[in-house]
């Protein structure tokens, strides 16, 4: 089944749990498409599990237009959403709009994600009036990093607990059709996820969300740099490739492989005419 905007608004309606995980090449959107998940984020963690930076502030748009348009290619039924990278929508609305259509032209994006509450609701409001859906990204918000001092639990104190009421408020307000929640109390989460007519997709703010995303590799135990509290390994695939990495060192070098399966026929007399 296709899913769209409609789904994620039918899913909070219906009280059904939303999936969405993050993914950046061809190859693994075919794979997520075809395990029935809701909907796939090209995330600027492209930035950290992908290009090897500390942080996702020099993601550009070339590098979001490139992975989403490869995970485009590889996906048929998942919302497929990308994230705007640090300083594309932050220096006017104009700005955010010309590279949210980008997305969506260049990169084949059904929507954009881009950090921020009370302080984007126009440019929300004005991406959302050029038809292009967005998801909002409230709590912890990575392009923010330099501003918090450090990833930190976001929203703990009576103030910035309110604070995050108020983005939520103000996105859904703008027209945003999700919000991603990251890193804040399972209590605050679930108050705001009760208040808001928008589904709500959590990433460190527990079970009472609409749904829940993860970082692929994360969640398959292949990014191994650092391991945040709210990420479970569902396998162990880094180990596994590690495992087929040293197999495929050790039987070239003993010279198992290939082995006469893998290789292609030739006729004895070509060879031997050859001089
Ligand atoms: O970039 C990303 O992967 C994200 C998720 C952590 C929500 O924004």
């Amino acid at each position: 089944m296709k899913n769209t905007v409609v789904t994620f608004k039918e899913a909070k309606e219906k009280g059904e749990k939303l999936t969405m995980l993050t993914a950046y090449d061809y190859s693994t959107a075919k794979l997520i498409d075809a395990a029935g998940i809701n909907s796939i984020l090209v995330g600027d963690s492209v930035g950290n599990v992908i290009l090897g930076y500390e942080d996702t502030i020099s993601v550009t748009m070339e590098d979001m237009i490139h992975h989403c348009a490869a995970v485009a290619r590889g996906n048929k039924d998942c919302l497929l959403v990308c994230d705007m990278p640090f300083m594309s929508y932050q220096s006017s609305v104009y700005d955010a709009v010309v590279n949210a259509g980008r997305l969506m032209k260049e990169g084949r994006a059904h929507a954009v994600k881009l950090e921020g509450g009370v302080e984007y609701e126009e440019t929300i409001r004005a991406i959302v009036n050029a038809s292009i859906p967005v998801c909002a990204h409230i709590g912890l918000t990575p392009q923010s990093i330099n501003a918090f001092g450090g990833f930190k639990v976001q929203g703990r104190g009576e103030k910035a607990a309110q604070k995050l009421l108020d983005d939520a408020r103000a996105v859904e307000r703008a027209g945003a059709f999700a919000v991603v929640l990251e890193c804040v109390p399972a209590k605050l989460a679930e108050r705001v996820s009760k208040e808001l007519s928008i589904p709500t997709i959590g990433i460190g703010a527990g079970a009472g969300c609409d749904g829940q995303v993860l970082v692929y590799q994360d969640m398959l135990g292949m990014f191994t740099d650092f391991k945040p509290k709210f990420v479970k390994h569902f396998a162990n695939v880094g180990e596994q490739m590690t495992a087929a990495f040293k197999a495929y060192d050790q039987e070239v070098k003993a010279g198992t492989f290939p082995a006469e399966e893998h290789t292609y026929k030739i006729d004895d007399s070509i060879i031997e005419k050859l001089y």
